[in-house]
Protein backbone atom coordinates (compact mmCIF):
# COMPACT_ATOMS: atom_id res chain seq x y z
CA UNK A 1 0.00 0.00 0.00
CA UNK A 2 2.87 2.37 1.07
CA UNK A 3 4.52 3.94 -1.62
CA UNK A 4 7.41 5.39 0.18
CA UNK A 5 9.81 6.33 -1.86
CA UNK A 6 13.87 5.77 -1.60
CA UNK A 7 15.61 8.91 0.02
CA UNK A 8 17.91 9.53 -2.65
CA UNK A 9 15.39 9.11 -5.10
CA UNK A 10 13.21 11.45 -3.61
CA UNK A 11 16.28 14.34 -3.42
CA UNK A 12 17.02 13.67 -7.41
CA UNK A 13 13.27 14.30 -7.72
CA UNK A 14 12.71 17.42 -5.79
CA UNK A 15 16.29 18.65 -7.35
CA UNK A 16 14.97 18.21 -10.81
CA UNK A 17 11.73 20.00 -9.63
CA UNK A 18 13.37 22.95 -8.85
CA UNK A 19 15.22 22.88 -11.81
CA UNK A 20 12.48 23.00 -13.96
CA UNK A 21 10.53 25.45 -11.79
CA UNK A 22 13.24 27.78 -12.62
CA UNK A 23 12.10 28.21 -16.20
CA UNK A 24 10.21 31.30 -17.53
CA UNK A 25 6.70 29.02 -18.42
CA UNK A 26 6.51 27.35 -14.70
CA UNK A 27 7.38 30.62 -12.86
CA UNK A 28 4.47 32.47 -14.82
CA UNK A 29 2.29 29.56 -13.86
CA UNK A 30 3.38 29.71 -9.86
CA UNK A 31 2.75 33.53 -10.07
CA UNK A 32 -0.79 32.83 -11.85
CA UNK A 33 -1.79 30.16 -8.90
CA UNK A 34 0.57 30.86 -5.65
CA UNK A 35 1.35 34.43 -6.67
CA UNK A 36 5.03 33.99 -6.34
CA UNK A 37 7.92 33.02 -8.06
CA UNK A 38 10.34 31.27 -5.70
CA UNK A 39 9.90 27.56 -7.49
CA UNK A 40 7.47 26.64 -5.07
CA UNK A 41 6.49 22.72 -4.77
CA UNK A 42 4.23 22.92 -2.30
CA UNK A 43 0.72 24.47 -2.06
CA UNK A 44 1.30 27.55 0.07
CA UNK A 45 -0.17 30.37 -1.63
CA UNK A 46 1.06 33.91 -0.77
CA UNK A 47 -1.80 34.84 1.23
CA UNK A 48 -1.03 31.91 3.17
CA UNK A 49 2.67 33.06 3.37
CA UNK A 50 1.03 36.56 4.91
CA UNK A 51 -0.80 34.22 7.17
CA UNK A 52 2.35 32.19 8.18
CA UNK A 53 4.10 35.91 8.96
CA UNK A 54 1.52 37.11 11.12
CA UNK A 55 1.21 33.67 13.44
CA UNK A 56 4.74 33.67 13.68
CA UNK A 57 4.68 37.26 14.66
CA UNK A 58 8.07 37.57 12.43
CA UNK A 59 9.72 41.10 12.46
CA UNK A 60 13.62 42.30 11.72
CA UNK A 61 15.08 40.75 14.52
CA UNK A 62 13.56 37.42 14.60
CA UNK A 63 15.24 34.43 13.84
CA UNK A 64 13.16 32.31 11.28
CA UNK A 65 14.29 28.42 10.33
CA UNK A 66 12.08 27.42 7.48
CA UNK A 67 12.70 23.63 7.23
CA UNK A 68 12.45 21.40 3.85
CA UNK A 69 13.50 25.03 2.16
CA UNK A 70 13.45 23.91 -1.38
CA UNK A 71 14.24 27.14 -3.55
CA UNK A 72 13.36 29.30 -0.87
CA UNK A 73 9.33 29.58 -0.70
CA UNK A 74 8.10 30.79 1.84
CA UNK A 75 11.23 31.79 3.55
CA UNK A 76 13.11 33.91 1.61
CA UNK A 77 9.02 35.76 1.15
CA UNK A 78 8.54 36.05 4.49
CA UNK A 79 12.49 37.56 5.30
CA UNK A 80 11.85 39.74 2.58
CA UNK A 81 8.70 41.20 3.71
CA UNK A 82 9.08 41.14 7.22
CA UNK A 83 13.01 42.00 7.91
CA UNK A 84 13.65 38.71 9.99
CA UNK A 85 16.30 36.78 9.43
CA UNK A 86 16.06 33.57 7.60
CA UNK A 87 17.74 30.21 7.82
CA UNK A 88 17.22 27.52 5.28
CA UNK A 89 17.51 23.68 5.05
CA UNK A 90 16.51 21.43 2.47
CA UNK A 91 18.37 17.93 1.19
CA UNK A 92 18.67 18.97 -2.61
CA UNK A 93 21.89 21.01 -2.74
CA UNK A 94 21.06 22.40 -6.22
CA UNK A 95 17.71 24.27 -4.40
CA UNK A 96 19.43 25.74 -1.48
CA UNK A 97 21.98 27.22 -4.09
CA UNK A 98 19.19 28.94 -6.19
CA UNK A 99 17.54 30.13 -2.85
CA UNK A 100 20.85 31.53 -1.58
CA UNK A 101 21.31 33.31 -5.08
CA UNK A 102 18.04 34.43 -5.00
CA UNK A 103 18.74 36.27 -1.17
CA UNK A 104 21.67 37.99 -2.62
CA UNK A 105 20.52 39.01 -5.12
CA UNK A 106 17.41 40.34 -3.30
CA UNK A 107 19.60 42.31 -0.72
CA UNK A 108 17.59 40.85 2.38
CA UNK A 109 17.47 43.39 5.10
CA UNK A 110 18.20 40.76 7.74
CA UNK A 111 20.16 37.76 7.45
CA UNK A 112 19.89 34.81 5.24
CA UNK A 113 21.80 31.29 5.58
CA UNK A 114 21.37 28.24 3.99
CA UNK A 115 22.68 24.79 4.74
CA UNK A 116 21.87 21.50 2.99
CA UNK A 117 20.96 19.03 6.16
CA UNK A 118 17.61 16.01 7.01
CA UNK A 119 15.62 17.76 8.75
CA UNK A 120 15.61 14.83 11.65
CA UNK A 121 19.01 16.20 12.51
CA UNK A 122 19.35 19.88 12.14
CA UNK A 123 23.11 21.21 12.71
CA UNK A 124 22.05 23.82 15.32
CA UNK A 125 22.36 25.05 19.02
CA UNK A 126 20.22 24.99 21.18
CA UNK A 127 17.71 27.89 21.07
CA UNK A 128 19.30 29.07 17.96
CA UNK A 129 15.68 30.07 16.76
CA UNK A 130 12.61 31.95 17.40
CA UNK A 131 10.06 30.43 15.05
CA UNK A 132 10.09 28.14 12.26
CA UNK A 133 7.99 27.17 9.40
CA UNK A 134 7.57 24.42 6.68
CA UNK A 135 4.75 24.16 4.04
CA UNK A 136 3.78 20.26 3.11
CA UNK A 137 7.24 19.22 4.29
CA UNK A 138 5.96 16.31 6.74
CA UNK A 139 3.80 14.66 3.97
CA UNK A 140 7.12 14.25 1.91
CA UNK A 141 9.06 12.63 4.77
CA UNK A 142 8.68 9.39 6.99
CA UNK A 143 10.60 10.56 10.08
CA UNK A 144 8.15 12.83 11.17
CA UNK A 145 8.14 12.82 14.84
CA UNK A 146 12.10 12.78 14.61
CA UNK A 147 11.54 16.04 12.08
CA UNK A 148 8.97 17.45 14.99
CA UNK A 149 11.84 16.40 17.93
CA UNK A 150 14.99 17.85 16.14
CA UNK A 151 12.73 21.35 15.87
CA UNK A 152 11.95 21.42 19.49
CA UNK A 153 15.60 21.05 20.18
CA UNK A 154 16.65 24.20 18.07
CA UNK A 155 14.14 26.56 19.37
CA UNK A 156 13.99 28.71 22.29
CA UNK A 157 11.08 28.01 25.08
CA UNK A 158 7.82 29.57 23.75
CA UNK A 159 8.84 29.92 20.27
CA UNK A 160 6.10 29.27 17.71
CA UNK A 161 5.83 26.57 14.89
CA UNK A 162 3.66 26.87 11.84
CA UNK A 163 3.34 24.57 9.37
CA UNK A 164 0.91 22.70 6.63
CA UNK A 165 0.35 19.31 6.11
CA UNK A 166 -1.54 16.89 3.71
CA UNK A 167 -3.07 13.79 5.54
CA UNK A 168 -5.21 11.17 5.08
CA UNK A 169 -8.85 11.98 6.38
CA UNK A 170 -9.68 9.35 9.24
CA UNK A 171 -12.23 6.75 9.14
CA UNK A 172 -11.99 5.63 5.90
CA UNK A 173 -12.76 2.20 4.02
CA UNK A 174 -9.71 0.04 3.32
CA UNK A 175 -10.44 1.12 -0.48
CA UNK A 176 -10.41 4.77 0.09
CA UNK A 177 -7.21 4.94 2.14
CA UNK A 178 -5.63 3.24 -0.14
CA UNK A 179 -6.80 5.60 -3.23
CA UNK A 180 -5.82 8.30 -1.00
CA UNK A 181 -2.40 6.96 -0.02
CA UNK A 182 -1.51 6.85 -3.62
CA UNK A 183 -3.11 9.98 -5.15
CA UNK A 184 -1.42 12.05 -1.67
CA UNK A 185 2.08 12.77 -1.70
CA UNK A 186 5.05 10.81 -1.30
CA UNK A 187 4.65 10.05 2.76
CA UNK A 188 1.36 11.45 2.95
CA UNK A 189 0.81 8.29 5.77
CA UNK A 190 1.25 9.07 9.52
CA UNK A 191 0.69 6.23 11.58
CA UNK A 192 0.22 8.79 14.42
CA UNK A 193 -2.12 11.59 14.26
CA UNK A 194 -0.39 14.79 14.58
CA UNK A 195 -1.41 16.35 17.48
CA UNK A 196 -0.31 13.18 19.32
CA UNK A 197 3.14 13.64 17.64
CA UNK A 198 3.19 17.16 18.66
CA UNK A 199 2.79 16.31 21.71
CA UNK A 200 5.12 13.90 22.14
CA UNK A 201 7.65 16.07 20.34
CA UNK A 202 7.34 18.76 22.77
CA UNK A 203 5.38 21.19 20.79
CA UNK A 204 1.88 22.47 22.66
CA UNK A 205 -0.92 22.69 19.66
CA UNK A 206 -2.15 26.53 19.72
CA UNK A 207 -4.69 25.86 16.54
CA UNK A 208 -5.68 23.19 14.03
CA UNK A 209 -7.11 24.87 10.99
CA UNK A 210 -8.71 22.62 7.87
CA UNK A 211 -7.62 24.32 4.47
CA UNK A 212 -8.62 21.75 2.60
CA UNK A 213 -10.74 24.14 0.56
CA UNK A 214 -8.21 26.67 -0.03
CA UNK A 215 -6.25 23.18 -1.26
CA UNK A 216 -8.84 22.08 -3.83
CA UNK A 217 -9.13 25.46 -5.49
CA UNK A 218 -5.17 26.05 -5.65
CA UNK A 219 -5.29 22.86 -7.35
CA UNK A 220 -8.62 23.37 -9.94
CA UNK A 221 -6.10 26.87 -10.53
CA UNK A 222 -3.00 24.68 -11.35
CA UNK A 223 -4.81 23.00 -13.77
CA UNK A 224 -6.58 25.25 -15.55
CA UNK A 225 -2.88 27.44 -16.36
CA UNK A 226 -1.46 24.07 -17.11
CA UNK A 227 -4.67 23.48 -19.81
CA UNK A 228 -3.92 26.90 -21.14
CA UNK A 229 -0.09 26.39 -21.33
CA UNK A 230 -0.02 23.08 -22.52
CA UNK A 231 1.85 23.65 -25.58
CA UNK A 232 4.77 24.97 -23.41
CA UNK A 233 4.96 22.91 -20.68
CA UNK A 234 4.96 19.72 -22.76
CA UNK A 235 7.95 20.84 -24.32
CA UNK A 236 9.88 22.08 -20.60
CA UNK A 237 8.56 18.51 -18.92
CA UNK A 238 8.42 15.96 -22.35
CA UNK A 239 4.88 15.67 -23.63
CA UNK A 240 5.03 11.84 -21.84
CA UNK A 241 5.85 13.60 -18.56
CA UNK A 242 3.46 16.46 -18.48
CA UNK A 243 0.22 14.02 -19.35
CA UNK A 244 1.24 12.12 -16.65
CA UNK A 245 1.73 15.05 -14.18
CA UNK A 246 -1.95 16.11 -15.37
CA UNK A 247 -3.06 12.77 -14.58
CA UNK A 248 -1.93 12.51 -11.11
CA UNK A 249 -3.28 15.98 -10.33
CA UNK A 250 -6.74 15.13 -11.42
CA UNK A 251 -6.58 12.03 -9.42
CA UNK A 252 -5.65 14.36 -6.56
CA UNK A 253 -8.03 16.68 -7.23
CA UNK A 254 -10.79 13.86 -7.18
CA UNK A 255 -9.64 12.78 -3.99
CA UNK A 256 -9.39 15.95 -2.52
CA UNK A 257 -13.00 16.47 -3.58
CA UNK A 258 -14.41 13.21 -2.39
CA UNK A 259 -12.61 14.38 1.04
CA UNK A 260 -10.18 11.20 1.28
CA UNK A 261 -7.02 13.85 1.55
CA UNK A 262 -6.74 16.88 4.21
CA UNK A 263 -4.55 19.81 4.29
CA UNK A 264 -4.33 21.16 7.36
CA UNK A 265 -2.35 24.29 8.98
CA UNK A 266 -0.86 24.12 12.49
CA UNK A 267 -0.19 26.55 15.31
CA UNK A 268 2.41 25.24 17.83
CA UNK A 269 4.33 26.89 20.65
CA UNK A 270 7.49 24.87 21.93
CA UNK A 271 6.85 23.60 25.94
CA UNK A 272 8.60 25.45 28.26
CA UNK A 273 9.59 22.92 30.62
CA UNK A 274 9.75 19.28 31.14
CA UNK A 275 11.61 16.44 28.66
CA UNK A 276 9.01 15.28 25.45
CA UNK A 277 7.86 11.77 26.23
CA UNK A 278 10.13 9.09 25.39
CA UNK A 279 8.32 6.95 22.89
CA UNK A 280 9.66 4.69 19.92
CA UNK A 281 10.12 6.61 16.80
CA UNK A 282 10.93 2.75 14.89
CA UNK A 283 7.51 2.88 13.43
CA UNK A 284 6.25 3.44 10.22
CA UNK A 285 5.50 7.40 9.18
CA UNK A 286 6.40 8.31 12.52
C1 LIG B 1 6.51 20.00 -0.74
S1 LIG B 1 8.18 20.44 -0.73
C2 LIG B 1 8.11 22.06 -0.06
C3 LIG B 1 9.30 22.88 -0.47
C4 LIG B 1 9.20 24.38 -0.28
N1 LIG B 1 9.19 24.77 1.09
C5 LIG B 1 7.99 24.93 -0.98
O1 LIG B 1 7.06 25.38 -0.28
O2 LIG B 1 7.96 24.91 -2.17
C6 LIG B 1 8.88 19.45 0.54
C7 LIG B 1 10.37 19.68 0.73
O3 LIG B 1 10.82 18.87 1.82
C8 LIG B 1 12.13 18.48 1.53
N2 LIG B 1 12.50 17.32 2.33
C9 LIG B 1 12.08 16.03 2.20
N3 LIG B 1 12.68 15.25 3.09
C10 LIG B 1 13.49 16.06 3.83
C11 LIG B 1 14.38 15.86 4.92
N4 LIG B 1 14.54 14.63 5.44
N5 LIG B 1 15.05 16.90 5.42
C12 LIG B 1 14.89 18.14 4.90
N6 LIG B 1 14.05 18.41 3.87
C13 LIG B 1 13.38 17.39 3.34
C14 LIG B 1 12.11 18.17 0.04
O4 LIG B 1 13.40 18.15 -0.51
C15 LIG B 1 11.23 19.32 -0.46
O5 LIG B 1 12.01 20.42 -0.85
Amino acid sequence: MSRTPDKQDLVEHFAEEYRLAQSPIIREVERAVLGCDYGATSWTTRAEAERVARLLGLRAGKRLLEVGAGSGWPGLFLAHTTGCDVTLVDVPLAAIRIAVERAISEQLDGACRGAVADAAALPFSHNAFDAISHSDVLCCLDTKRSVLRACRQVVRSGARMVFTVISIAPGLSSSDYQRAAECGPPCVEAAVEYPTLLRQAGWDLIDHVDVTPEFAHTVRRLLSEWKARAAGLREVHGATEFTELVIRRRAALQAIEEGLLKRGLFVTDAVATGEPENVDTNRKGV
